[in-house]
């Protein structure tokens, strides 16, 4: 852990430009999906970060065959000979990501039965695999929870069947769609997520020849085929990735471009931006979603000097406000003029992080109530996931350790944008969805170092 430090010495504004690839949530899904071809699928853009790692590893235990591209960030999947591995060796990925859960489809469609070790990710709250559990028996698997995992089998193959999730999840409705899309007959999934990552996984899926109507009010409707083949994809860039610098830039009155960010997967996010005060300019000349490598754009943030304003927003499921936005912004909104309001209503536990910033000046209070209108499932139940961020506060530099890969970041954030020297610990856990963040840093400007 002493290692694991990096030392931060605030007050710099971040100046320049950096580039997001692929997003997390989408390219890790993708890997996922290559299990379901019989043919090789390629994927671009896919970023060095650990999760992308940890699914190479749970696809090369399975038998499929990952090997880098020609172009830089490039993967190809054979998956020809999909095999059974070893509780064992599938054990050594147990608590290191959450992607493991969405094997379960595409290795019982490929082998009938399925070990998923105990899941990792972010300790943002309980984070619960009901939905999917139950999603997974009503296609016909069986579950069997042991202390090592999950044991999961298909003894009459996977069928298609009418379901509704009890929230918009995203992994969940990742779940039915990779598990549909081979199951016998048609599928029904009600209350499902649309994230921009969910309908870039349609397209995935959609060009291995899977037949998936996206309905109007979150239904989705798959049809299950015999075989899929391999898929070629350039996923969507990581929103997240370019969401967080532009709250970097704010947050240090600074001015950065994002290359690769997309203005139509971020319109939430720049009317926060531009509703505190922010400015930005989209740089992206291309039609969305399409246009040559080389040609490309993002969008430019930056302070325009002067105060900011503080603003009330919920987080909620796309089209909302994504809560992997809020923990960035909210060291922004530290140093807006007034009284800004946060309801978390996606994760009971994701204000935590908040303390961090108090030891370093800043005037956050959270609260159990629900501070917003949008119905949210924790306010009865005495988890604090309102924040009233009282400012502006000048930061001062502190100690810090990172609890988690969001949080993580706005804790870097802060480091940089206070004065006087941090030292951020943990920072490794960074690299899990931060492609060489180090190295963007320093393209920025940041005077950070490893001690
Ligand atoms: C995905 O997590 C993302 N992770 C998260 O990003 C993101 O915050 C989240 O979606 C919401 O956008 C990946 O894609 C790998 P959910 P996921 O199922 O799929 C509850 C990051 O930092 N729920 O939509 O796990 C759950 O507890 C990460 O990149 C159940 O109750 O999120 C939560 O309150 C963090 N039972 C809500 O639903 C279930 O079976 C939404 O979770 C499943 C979920």
């Amino acid at each position: 852990m002493t290692d694991d430090v990096l030392v931060v010495h605030g007050g710099t504004p971040l100046e320049g430009r950096i580039r997001v690839r692929g997003a997390k949530n989408l390219v890790s899904k993708a890997m996922v999906a290559a299990l379901l071809g019989d043919t090789p699928s390629r994927l671009f853009d896919v970023p060095r970060i650990r999760d992308v790692e940890v699914v190479r590893g749970l696809l090369g235990l399975h038998g499929v065959k990952v090997s880098d591209g020609e172009e830089d960030g490039e993967l190809v999947f054979d998956p020809s000979n999909v095999e059974s591995a070893s509780t064992d060796q599938i054990n050594v990925h147990a608590g290191s990501s959450r992607i493991p859960i969405l094997f379960c489809g595409p290795l019982l469609h490929r082998l009938g039965h399925a070990f998923i070790p105990d899941l990792g990710g972010c300790h943002i709250g309980p984070r619960p695999i009901d939905f999917h559990l139950q999603a997974l028996r009503e296609f016909g698997a069986t579950v069997d929870k042991t202390p090592e995992g999950l044991h999961l089998s298909a003894p009459n193959g996977l069928h298609g069947t009418k379901f509704a999730l009890p929230y918009p999840s995203v992994g969940a409705t990742e779940q039915v769609l990779l598990t549909a899309v081979m199951a016998e007959g048609v599928t029904e999934l009600r209350n499902a997520a649309v994230e921009p990552e969910i309908i870039d996984l349609i397209c995935v899926l959609q060009k291995m020849g899977a037949i998936i109507k996206v309905h109007t009010d979150r239904v989705i409707e798959i049809q299950g085929v015999k075989r899929l083949s391999g898929y070629t994809h350039r996923p969507i860039p990581d929103r997240i990735e370019a969401a967080s610098w532009a709250a970097a830039a704010l947050a240090t009155r600074g001015h950065v471009e994002v290359l690769g960010a997309q203005q139509a997967d971020m319109m939430t996010f720049l009317n926060i931006f531009r509703s505190v005060g922010g400015e930005y300019e989209v740089t992206d000349l291309r039609p969305p979603r399409g246009g040559r490598p080389g040609q490309e754009g993002g969008i430019r943030f930056w302070h325009p000097g002067g105060e900011l304003n503080a603003v009330a927003l919920e987080t909620d499921v796309h089209p909302g406000f994504m809560t992997d936005w809020q923990q960035p912004l909210v060291v922004a909104l530290t140093q807006a003029r007034g009284l800004s309001i946060v309801h978390e209503t996606v994760y009971e536990q994701r204000l935590g992080y908040t303390e961090a910033l108090n030891s370093m000046g800043a005037n956050i209070q959270v609260y159990r109530d629900c501070l917003g209108g949008t119905p949210c499932r924790f306010g009865r139940r005495n988890f604090k996931h309102s924040a009233v961020i009282a400012g502006p506060s000048k930061l001062h530099a502190a100690d810090l350790v990172i609890p988690d890969l969001r949080a993580g970041f706005s804790h870097l954030i802060a480091a940089l944008a206070a004065e006087g020297t941090s030292r951020v610990y943990g920072v490794d856990l960074i690299n899990r969805g931060y492609e060489d963040f180090e190295a963007k840093l320093a393209d920025l400007g940041a005077h950070v170092e490893r001690p």
